[in-house]
């Protein structure tokens, strides 16, 4: 049954979603670490594939850029292809003086200034958290990769080009440690819909000190973090 932005059968796609931003990684992610992959969904190229990982049924899927897009892909994923697990694999901006370029981060928890999820709670606050048992599953399978991991809280903007360089710096005495653009509203919809969702990320630059990772440096990042989300399932 297809969907409005999702052109699929039933049991197309794995319980397990892996979603990266852009959907030629999808596509990359598929030829390079699945086994038996085949694409089951192009519309407007938010290519997603199913294969398998050492035997285990997964899928991978763009989520596109920013909460809106992301909230589509994610709602019809669990609603109507029965998807149970969603993984956003994507590239972050650190905030925190701890966190360095390429390193792996984990977001336990996802503030932001989106109206999303108070939208979702009356006006209150709803701490947007990832399923503990991916994230245990995460930072095990880094751990076991000899990848020193961060875990902690990310802020998710639908601002790319902030305007106030300051709020980077109230944000990084509260603790936070990175910025990305969808996670929050991946957590909100999970919750909505009673799906479990996690997401990790690799820093591709710094808000702070303006450093950022080399293009040609990004694909082995990534495969780093592609390797330690399809170990965890
Ligand atoms: N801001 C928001 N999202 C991001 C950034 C950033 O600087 N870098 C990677 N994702």
């Amino acid at each position: 049954m297809s969907t409005p932005h999702i052109s699929a059968k039933p049991g197309d796609f794995a319980e397990t979603v892996l979603m990266p931003g852009d959907p030629l990684r999808a596509k990359y992610i598929a030829e390079n670490f699945l086994e038996d992959a085949r694409q089951v969904t192009d519309v407007r190229n938010m290519f997603g594939f199913t294969g398998t990982y050492n035997g285990k049924p997964v899928s991978i899927m763009g989520s596109g850029m920013g909460i809106p897009s992301m909230s589509i892909y994610a709602r019809e994923l669990i609603v109507s292809f029965g998807v149970k697990n969603l993984i956003r694999i994507g590239t972050c901006g650190g905030i925190s003086q701890d966190i360095k370029i390429r390193d792996v981060i984990f977001a336990q928890g996802a503030s932001t200034d989106s109206n999303v999820n108070r939208a979702r709670v009356r006006g209150y606050d709803f701490a947007a958290i990832a399923d503990f048992g991916l994230l245990e599953n995460g930072v095990n399978a880094a751990r076991r990769l000899g990848i020193d991991a961060k875990v902690g809280n990310v802020f998710t903007t639908d601002t790319f080009y902030q305007a106030d360089g300051e709020f980077y710096k109230e944000l990084d005495k509260l603790g936070v440690m990175a910025v990305d653009m969808e996670t929050a509203g991946l957590y909100g919809v999970a919750a909505e819909y009673g799906a479990k969702a996690m997401a990790l990320f690799t820093v591709s630059d710094h808000v702070i000190t303006g450093e950022a990772t080399p293009p040609e440096e990004r694909q082995s990042t990534f495969n780093e973090m592609v390797k330690i989300a399809l170990e965890s399932i």
